[in-house]
C-alpha cells in the first residue's frame, strides 16, 4: 500500500507547552549530566511509527534504529506541542492526521548527498553511457534527451549532471536535455530549487566549473551573520526541474513520462526486498527501451534481474536496462 502524503505547508510549531511536552517521552538524566534529555520509544509504539513510515515511503527501520527513530519523530511531538509520542500517534490516526504525513517523512528521511559524489560512476555515465546514446538519439532524429535523478534529494546529483552537459558543450545544441529531479522529500526539494550550497557540498566541483556557474558568498563572518556559501547560477538552475515524488506510488511515477537514463542512487538501500521489487519496477516503466538506470555503487538489485538486469561492463560503473518481456524471476 502506498499512503498519498500531503505537502507540508508551513506550519507554525508551537513551542511545547511546559509540564506536557516532555511527559513520557524521556528518560531520566543521571545525576550531574549534561546530556539533553534522551526520548525513549517503546519497542510496541517503535513498531507502530516504523510500520507507517513502510506503508508511507516503503523504508523499513529495524528496532536497532529505535534511537533514531525517537529523536526525529521527537522533534515532531515537540513542533506540535504534543504530550509525547503516544500522543503523536494517535494524532496521526485522527483524520487530520494525514496532513502531518509530510513533515514525518522530512523528519525522517536522509538527504546526505553532495556533488559529484561518485567520479568513477560519472566518467562512465559520461563516455560510455550518455555520448552513444546521444549519437543513437540523433541518428533516430530523436532530439528530447530526458535524465531523472529519483531521490534526487538537495539537488546535488542533478545539478551535477547539468554541469556535465554544459561542460562538455551539449547544452543549446540540436538536443533538448530535460533534467528532472524527484524526492518524497519536501524540505530537500525546496534547497534543490533555491540552489544554495555549503563547501561540504561542492566540496568535489571541480574549480573551473565552481567559478563559473556558482556565485560565492564569503558569509559574514566578522558580524557572525550567514555563513559561507555557493549559490548555483540561472543558466544551471534553470536546466533543472524538481518535483514531489514518491518512488512506491506506481500511478504519479509514471505520469513523469519516459527517460532515457534514470540515477537512481543511495536509496534502495533503505527498502526491504518487497519495497525494493516495486522501486524497481516503477523504474523499469520510467525507461526508454535502451535507456540505463544507475544505482549507487554499493547498492544491488540481483534479485530483481528480471526486472532490470546489468547491461555490458563498463569501466567502474553497472548500467542496467530492461529485462525482456517474460523473463523468469530467479
Ligand atoms: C541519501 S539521499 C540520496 C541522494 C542522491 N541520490 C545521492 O545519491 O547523492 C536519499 C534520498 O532518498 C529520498 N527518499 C527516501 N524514500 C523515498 C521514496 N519512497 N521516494 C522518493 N524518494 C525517497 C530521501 O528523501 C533522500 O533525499
Amino acid at each position: 500500500m502506498t499512503l498519498p502524503i500531503a505537502t507540508p505547508s508551513p506550519m507554525p510549531s508551537s513551542p511545547a507547552s511546559p509540564g506536557l511536552a516532555a511527559a513520557g517521552s524521556s528518560t531520566p538524566q543521571a545525576p550531574g549530566t549534561m546530556a539533553p534529555n534522551r526520548p525513549q520509544l517503546s519497542e510496541a509504539l517503535f513498531h507502530k511509527f516504523a510500520t507507517l513510515i513502510y506503508e508511507l515511503s516503503g523504508m523499513r527501520f529495524e528496532l536497532n534504529k529505535s534511537y533514531f527513530i525517537a529523536s526525529k519523530i521527537d522533534l515532531r511531538v515537540q513542533a506540535l506541542g504534543l504530550k509525547g509520542f503516544e500522543a503523536y500517534y494517535t494524532y496521526l490516526e485522527s483524520p487530520s492526521g494525514r496532513a502531518e504525513y509530510g513533515f514525518l517523512i522530512d523528519e525522517i528521511t536522509i538527504n546526505e548527498t553532495f556533488f559529484f559524489r561518485h567520479e568513477p560512476q560519472l566518467q562512465a555515465f559520461r563516455d560510455e553511457i550518455l555520448m552513444p546514446l546521444v549519437f543513437a538519439r540523433r541518428a533516430q532524429r530523436q532530439m528530447r534527451f530526458r535524465i531523472l535523478s529519483a531521490a534526487s534529494s538537495t539537488g546535488d546529483e542533478l545539478y551535477t549532471i547539468a554541469l556535465m552537459l554544459k561542460d562538455m558543450g551539449l547544452v543549446g545544441k540540436d538536443i533538448t536535455f530535460e533534467l528532472v529531479g524527484t524526492d518524497i522529500c519536501h524540505d530537500a526539494l525546496e534547497k534543490a530549487r533555491a540552489g544554495v550550497y555549503r563547501k561540504y557540498n561542492i566540496r568535489n566541483v571541480p574549480p573551473s566549473l565552481l567559478n563559473l556557474y556558482f556565485e560565492h558568498s564569503p558569509g559574514a563572518s566578522a558580524t557572525n551573520i550567514g555563513s559561507e556559501s555557493w549559490t548555483l547560477k540561472p543558466e544551471i538552475k534553470q536546466m533543472c526541474r524538481f518535483m514531489e515524488g514518491n518512488l512506491m506510488d506506481t500511478v504519479r511515477t509514471q505520469a513523469l513520462g519516459k527517460f532515457d537514463i534514470i540515477f537512481c542512487r543511495n536509496v534502495l538501500i533503505y527498502f526491504d526486498e518487497i519495497s525494493k521489487e516495486k522501486v524497481v519496477r516503477n523504474l523499469a516503466g520510467l525507461l526508454n527501451d535502451d535507456g540505463y538506470v544507475l544505482l549507487g555503487h554499493s547498492e544491488n538489485i540481483y534479485s530483481q534481474r528480471h526486472i532490470l538486469r546489468p547491461d555490458k561492463v563498463h569501466t567502474n560503473a553497472i548500467a542496467y536496462t530492461k529485462a525482456p518481456p517474460g523473463t523468469p524471476k530467479l
